[in-house]
C-alpha cells in the first residue's frame, strides 16, 4: 500500500493524505475536509497512513516494554452549563450564553493550528536513545501539519473551527454572534501568566514544546466531556433546529480527534522511555520529566477548568436572563440543576514527581 519501507516510517506526504471519499462533507454550506464512503459512514481526513502509524508506533512502544501512559477519565471535570441548563436556558429564550459557549468552543478549535509552529529542537542529540521509527520523529514531518489542518482547515477546506460554527448556526438557526467573544476568551488567557520552569536543566526550548504538547494533550482529552455535551444538546429537538446535522457534525469532529489525542501521547510516551541530556552534561530521566509537566497541568486544569467556565459563564448570565419573562425564577432553576464534582485527589503522574 505504500513505498515506505518499514510501516514505522512515513512521509510527510503520506501522514497528510485522506484517500479518497465517496462524498465530500458540507457543513453548512461549507466545505469541509473528511467525507463519506460507500456506506454512508463518515471517514477523517488524513488518517489513510497516519491511523496505521500511530498504531505501529504504540505497538512498537508496548513490545519494548515500555508504557503508554494514560490520562484517566476521571480528571475530566463536567461542563458548565451542562445539558440540562443550558436547555433550560434555550426553552427560555435565553441565547446568549450558549451561542457564546459554542462559538468559544469554535475559536478554541482554531487555535489548534498553533501545533505547526511549535519547534521541537533535535530531539536526535538531546535524548540519549535514538528515536528512529518513532511518533517523536514524525512530530515536524506530518503530524504537527495534519493536526493544525483538521483543527482550523486547509485552504478552501473547512476544519473543526468551521464545523462547529455549522453546527451552531444550524442548530439555533444562524443566531446573532456576540461581538466580544474573542476579546473576552484572550483576555482570560492573558491573566494566565507564564508558568515558572519545572525543569531548567533540560533547557527552555526542550521544555517550552513538551509542555505545549502535554498541554494540548490535556485539552484534547477534556474536549471529551465538551464533545458530548455538544452532541446532547444540539441533537436534542426541543430546542435544536437541526438535531440530526448538527449532533452529526459534533460526532463527526469528535472521530477526528481520537489521532490528536493518540499520537501524541504515543509521543509523549516515547520521550518517557528515554533518557534527556541535562545542558549541564548530565542526564535526566524522560519520565521524571513528562511525568512532572503532566501532573503540573493536570492539577491545574482540574482545580481551576470548572470554576473558571462558571465564572466566565455568571459575568454574562444575570443580564442575559432579563430577556426572559421571569428572569430571577429562572436563575434559580438554572442553579437547582447544578450538580457537585469532586475532581480526585490524585493525577495519576505524582509517583516520578516525588522521586
Ligand atoms: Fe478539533
Ligand atoms: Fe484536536
Amino acid at each position: 500500500m505504500s513505498a515506505t519501507a518499514s510501516p514505522l516510517h512515513y512521509s510527510e506526504e503520506e501522514l497528510l493524505s485522506s484517500g479518497s471519499f465517496r462524498e465530500p462533507l458540507f457543513a453548512n454550506g461549507v466545505r469541509c475536509h473528511g467525507g463519506f464512503d460507500d456506506e454512508g459512514r463518515y471517514c477523517s481526513p488524513r488518517v489513510l497512513f497516519r491511523n496505521p502509524a500511530i498504531n505501529a508506533w504504540q505497538d512498537r512502544l508496548r513490545q519494548g516494554g515500555d508504557t503508554l501512559f494514560e490520562i484517566s477519565p476521571d480528571l475530566i471535570p463536567p461542563v458548565h452549563p451542562n445539558v440540562a441548563q443550558a436547555k433550560l436556558l434555550l426553552q427560555n429564550g435565553v441565547r446568549e450564553p450558549i451561542v457564546r459557549a459554542l462559538t468559544i468552543i469554535s475559536i478554541v478549535e482554531g487555535f489548534g493550528a498553533m501545533i505547526r509552529d511549535v519547534k521541537v529542537p533535535d530531539l536526535e542529540s538531546l535524548l540519549v536513545e535514538p528515536i528512529h521509527g518513532t511518533a517523536l520523529a514524525h512530530l515536524q514531518r506530518g503530524l504537527f501539519e495534519a493536526h493544525a489542518r483538521d483543527e482550523s482547515g486547509y485552504r478552501d477546506e473547512g476544519g473543526h473551527k468551521q464545523m462547529w460554527e455549522a453546527a451552531r448556526d444550524a442548530a439555533l438557526e444562524n443566531p446573532k454572534i456576540p461581538g466580544d467573544v474573542l476579546m473576552r476568551l484572550m483576555g482570560r488567557r492573558d491573566q494566565r501568566g507564564r508558568r515558572k520552569p519545572l525543569f531548567p536543566e533540560i533547557g527552555e526550548d526542550l521544555e517550552r514544546s513538551l509542555g505545549f504538547m502535554a498541554n494540548v494533550l490535556v485539552v484534547e482529552v477534556m474536549a471529551a466531556e465538551t464533545f458530548q455535551w455538544g452532541i446532547d444538546l444540539l441533537s436534542d429537538p426541543e430546542i435544536s433546529a437541526a438535531p440530526e446535522e448538527a449532533g452529526g457534525m459534533v460526532e463527526n469532529i469528535r472521530a477526528d480527534e481520537k489521532p490528536h489525542v493518540e499520537y501524541l501521547r504515543t509521543a509523549l510516551s516515547e520521550v518517557a522511555a528515554r533518557t534527556i541530556r541535562t545542558v549541564d552534561g548530565k542526564q535526566i530521566s524522560g519520565k521524571v520529566v513528562i511525568d512532572g509537566l503532566l501532573h503540573g497541568i493536570l492539577s491545574e486544569v482540574i482545580k481551576n477548568r470548572r470554576s473558571d467556565q462558571r465564572d466566565d459563564l455568571r459575568e454574562g448570565l444575570e443580564k442575559a436572563v432579563q430577556v426572559a419573562a421571569h428572569p430571577q425564577r429562572l436563575l434559580e432553576d438554572f442553579d437547582s440543576l447544578e450538580f457537585d464534582w469532586t475532581p480526585p485527589s490524585q493525577t495519576g503522574f505524582e509517583a516520578s514527581e516525588a522521586a
